[in-house]
C-alpha cells in the first residue's frame, strides 16, 4: 500500500484516479493545485506524486513545471509522475529533464496509468536497496536465474544485481554497450527473472526492419491491405502480448518509424496496417543498442522524447577488457561446449594461455573470445591449448580481415580515397547507411552529400 498525491484541478481527474488506485491497495490524497499540493506533502508520508502541467486556465506546463520544480528541490527522492497532453510531449521531455520518473499522456487507460504509477513505485523500492552491498554471485544465483551468463567480476555483478531488482517491475530498459558484451543475454535473463517469464519473449532486429516494413512488421496487418497481404499477419506487439519485446540495434530506428514506436511506447496501442481498430497490447519493453544515443539525439537524428520512453531504467553492460577476470570462466565454458561439439572432450588450457588471454584488448569482446576459442580448438590435436595456439588462431581471424595498408603514393587521390572508402562501408555494412556512417566518423546528412558528390547509389 503507498500513499499517493494527485494534484489536478479537475476534480473529475482526481476522484477517479483516486478510485482507480483504491482499488489497487493503495490510498490517494487530492489536491487542486500547488499550494495545496505542497501543504500536503509537508505533511509527510507520501511515496508518488501524480500531477497535473496546468492548474488555472494557462496552457503553457508553467505552473507543472513549477511545481515539478519545489517537489525535486525538497523532497529529491519522492517520484513524480506528470500527466501531459498528447500534443504536448515536448512539455513532457522538459518535465522528465527536470526529474520527472515518468509521464502518462491523456487521454489514458486505467491500465496504463496503474502500470505507470507500480513501476515508478517498483523502482523506488529498488532504489532504496540499492546501498546495500554488492550480492556475490552465488546470493544472486540462489534467487534469481541467470544460468547462461558467466562471469562474476564486480562490474558484471553490478548489471545482474540491477537486472535483479528491476526485472519484477514493468520498467522499459534499454541496455547498452559494445558490440558482443552480452547484452541479448543480459534482455532475456531480465524477462527470465520477470513476472512475464511464462509469456513470449520477442526480438526484433531493428537494423533489419526498413521503414516501409515497419508497420506491417510490427503492428501486422489485415488480408487486402496492400497487393501482397493475402491474409492477415501478426504483428510482433502482437505476437509479445503478455511478455516482454527486445527491440535490438534500437538506434537504427529511421526518423519516421520513431515517431510510429514512441506512439505505441506511449500508449500501449496501435493499428494493423490497413485496419482502423485500435489495439491495446500489454508488454514490457527491453531495447538494446551499441550507439551513443545521446550523441545521436544531440544531433537530431533520434528522438529524445522516444529515448526517455525507454530509459527508464539504463543498464551498460561492461567491455570484457574491463572485467579481464570473467576471461578464464568463459574460457573454460565456451571451450567445454565446443570440446563436446567436435568430441574432444579432453581438452584444456594451460596458465600461461590463460593469462595471454586475459590481457588481449577484444574489441569484439565476449562474441570475438568465443569464436577464437572455438577456432583454436579445432586448429590443433593438442589435448592442453597453449598461448601460441590461441596466438595463431588470433592471427588466422586478422588474416580474414586484413589490414589494408595504404596504396602507393601517386597511385590515387584524395577523392578517390574517400569514394573507394565509402564504397567499401556500404559494402561491409551492407548498404546500411547509419552504421556506414558511424564507421566513416561521418554524420547521415554528411554521407549523404558525400554519396551525391560521388555519384555513389548504395
Ligand atoms: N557473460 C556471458 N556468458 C556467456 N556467454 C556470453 C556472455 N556474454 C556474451 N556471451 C556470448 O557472446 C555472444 C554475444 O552476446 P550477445 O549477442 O548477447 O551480445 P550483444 O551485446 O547483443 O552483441 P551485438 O551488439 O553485436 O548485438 C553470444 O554468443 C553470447 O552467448
Ligand atoms: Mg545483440
Amino acid at each position: 500500500m503507498a500513499l499517493v498525491l494527485v494534484v489536478d484541478d479537475d476534480v473529475s481527474i482526481t476522484t477517479s484516479v483516486a478510485l482507480l488506485l483504491k482499488q489497487a491497495g493503495h490510498v490517494a490524497r487530492a489536491a487542486a493545485g500547488p499550494a495545496e499540493a505542497l501543504s500536503l506533502l509537508e505533511g509527510g508520508g507520501f511515496a508518488l506524486v501524480l500531477q497535473d502541467m496546468n492548474f488555472s486556465r494557462q496552457t503553457s506546463g508553467v505552473e507543472g513545471l513549477a511545481l515539478l520544480a519545489d517537489i525535486k528541490t525538497r523532497w529529491p527522492q519522492l517520484p513524480v509522475v506528470l500527466m501531459t497532453a498528447w500534443g504536448s510531449i515536448g512539455l513532457a521531455v522538459q518535465g522528465m529533464r527536470a526529474g520527472a520518473s515518468d509521464f502518462v499522456t491523456k487521454p489514458w487507460t486505467n491500465a496504463q496509468l496503474l502500470q505507470s504509477i507500480e513501476t515508478a513505485l517498483g523502482l523506488q523500492e529498488a532504489r532504496g536497496r540499492r546501498d546495500a552491498a554488492l550480492p556475490t554471485r552465488d546470493e544472486l544465483d540462489t534467487a534469481f536465474d541467470f544460468s547462461g551468463v558467466i562471469g562474476s567480476d564486480p562490474r558484471l555483478l553490478k548489471v545482474l544485481d540491477v537486472v535483479a531488482r528491476v526485472a519484477p517491475t514493468d520498467a522499459s530498459v534499454i541496455v547498452t554497450g559494445e558490440s558482443g558484451t552480452g547484452k541479448e543475454l543480459v534482455a532475456e535473463a531480465l524477462h527470465r527473472n520477470s513476472r512475464r517469464r511464462e509469456g513470449p519473449f520477442v526480438k526484433v532486429n531493428l537494423g533489419g526492419v526498413s521503414s516501409t516494413l515497419f508497420e506491417s512488421e510490427m503492428f501486422g496487418h489485415v488480408k487486402g491491405a496492400f497487393t501482397d497481404a493475402r491474409s492477415d499477419r501478426k504483428g510482433r506487439f502482437d505476437l509479445a502480448a503478455g511478455g516482454t519485446i527486445f527491440l535490438d540495434e534500437i538506434g537504427e530506428l529511421e526518423p519516421g518509424s520513431q515517431v510510429k514506436m514512441l506512439r505505441v511506447l506511449q500508449d500501449r496501442s496501435y493499428e494493423p496496417l490497413g485496419s482502423s481498430a485500435t489495439r491495446s497490447v500489454d508488454v514490457r519493453v527491453v531495447s538494446a543498442t551499441n550507439r551513443d544515443l545521446p550523441a545521436l539525439v544531440a544531433r537530431g537524428e533520434f528522438r529524445e522524447d522516444l529515448l526517455y520512453r525507454l530509459n527508464l531504467i539504463a543498464l551498460h553492460v561492461p567491455a570484457l577488457r574491463e572485467r579481464p577476470g570473467d576471461v578464464p570462466a568463459l574460457v573454460h565454458h565456451f571451450l567445454a561446449a565446443a570440446a563436446q561439439v567436435h568430441h574432444r572432450a579432453r581438452a584444456t588450457v594451460t596458465e600461461p594461455a590463460l593469462r595471454w588471454l586475459q590481457a588481449q584488448p577484444w574489441p569484439g569482446n565476449v562474441r570475438q573470445l568465443r569464436q577464437l576459442v572455438e577456432r583454436t580448438l579445432l586448429m590443433t590435436d593438442r589435448e592442453a591449448l597453449g598461448a601460441e595456439d590461441f596466438a595463431a588462431g588470433a592471427a588466422m581471424e586478422a588474416g580474414e580481415a586484413p589490414r589494408d595498408a595504404l596504396p602507393p603514393a601517386g597511385s590515387m587521390t584524395i577523392d578517390e580515397i574517400e569514394r573507394a572508402m565509402i564504397v567499401k562501408c556500404l559494402a561491409r555494412y551492407g548498404g546500411n547507411l547509419s552504421k556506414a556512417a558511424e564507421a566513416l566518423g561521418l554524420s547521415r546528412p554528411a554521407l549523404y552529400r558525400r554519396l551525391e558528390k560521388h555519384g555513389i547509389t548504395p
